[in-house]
């Protein structure tokens, strides 16, 4: 009885006081006997009811998301971090999950049950409406950046972010001309295949299958992404997908002279960069930032990438992760050298090392 009545009253006092007014609130009635009524609402916790389950393909559940007011509005393309005490060990899991579609007052993830994955397998065995979880805010910088010509380009589970920013700008009616590539096995394991199909005019979608039933149906390869879409040089482009997948494409653009200044690349763990250490600096070198007009120095001695030597000498730069994951620290590569993560001009200083006594960035 209480518990469904907390059922309805969750999602009213969301949408009718919002989020931050709801925070308040919250905060100001915060003491045991609130906290023992609903620990959803008088939480200092970020966390989410999970409202709805849908099956999307045999291996892939959506799940519908209430927060509470602690997260933050997301941006399409985004994705939270889950975290789940899976064995009931006290050693909880965190994995990050794309928000699929961001509604009024709620977010979906969908999520492939991977048998070997313990927070994906844990989701698709108990995962239920009613049921709470601990999430983070919105992160990453994997997000529609007002361009007007765009090629999203995903494989298997990887479609949703690009799915999410696709519901986003057909629902703001910009008009923004979009192509839409998405491999998958077969029509059975294509994620959001009606929604896909039920597009706009002014969206092209391809679906391109590595293991179709009729065999007679033209796949078109990653590697042949430049013969699809002719004005590809004309797209930004934004990808995510497997390993395997984003390098196979990344390789063909860069053999079709692709700007990959125009490419965004989302990443769920942090990619092996390659240092090459031949290319090491040995003595300093000098590094201008372009825009700020700041300059510092870095000693090749001291080991340090670009951005820790930036912060010892009290320069800050804008990060994230570290570990050139989240991309939020990516800047132009105007001249000079680096060994390091680097994609097109674009380099990432939170991995990169000088490989030249003069580096200016943008
Ligand atoms: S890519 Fe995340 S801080 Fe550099």
């Amino acid at each position: 009885m209480l518990g469904k009545m907390k059922q309805k009253l969750h999602p009213l006092l969301i949408k009718h006081l919002g989020r931050d007014r709801l925070e308040y609130f919250a905060s100001n009635t915060m003491n045991i006997a609130t906290q023992a009524f609903d620990s959803f609402i008088w939480s200092y916790q970020c966390q989410a009811k999970i409202i709805e389950v849908r099956q999307e393909t045999a291996d892939t559940k959506t799940f519908v998301l209430l927060p509470n007011q602690h997260f933050k509005q997301p941006l399409p393309g985004q994705h939270i971090e889950i975290t789940v005490d899976t064995d009931n060990s006290g050693s909880p899991t965190a994995r990050c999950y794309t928000l699929s579609e961001i509604q009024q007052d709620t977010v979906s993830i969908t999520v492939k049950n991977n048998p070997d994955g313990k927070v994906s397998s844990w989701l698709h065995q108990y995962g239920r409406a009613g049921m709470i979880l601990n999430i983070s805010s919105p992160r990453g910088q994997f997000i529609y950046r007002s361009q007007e010509k765009l090629l999203f380009v995903s494989a298997g589970s990887g479609v949703t972010p690009c799915f999410a920013m696709l519901k986003a700008l057909e629902s703001t009616k910009k008009p923004v001309d979009i192509a839409f590539y998405y491999r998958t096995r077969n029509p059975e394991q294509t994620i959001f295949q009606k929604q896909l199909e039920q597009t706009g005019q002014s969206v092209t979608v391809n679906f391109s299958y590595s293991q179709p039933k009729d065999t007679s149906s033209q796949a078109h390869l990653p590697h042949q992404l430049a013969e699809m879409y002719p004005d590809i040089n004309e797209r930004h482009i934004y990808l995510c997908g497997p390993e395997s997948f984003k390098n196979e494409v990344v390789a063909h653009l860069k053999s079709t002279g692709y700007d990959l200044d125009n490419l965004q690349v989302e990443n769920f763990r942090p990619p092996e960069v390659s240092v090459d250490e031949s290319s090491r600096l040995e003595g300093r070198a000098s590094v201008l930032l372009k825009e700020r007009n700041i300059q510092f120095e870095i000693d090749a001695q001291t080991n340090q990438t670009i951005l820790e030597a930036a912060e010892s000498q009290g320069i800050q730069l804008e990060h994230g992760c570290r570990t050139g994951m989240c991309g939020t620290c990516r800047t132009r590569l105007i001249s000079g050298k680096v060994s390091g993560q680097q994609l097109g001009n674009s380099i990432y200083p939170c991995t990169s090392y000088p490989a030249s006594s003069k580096i200016v960035l943008e």
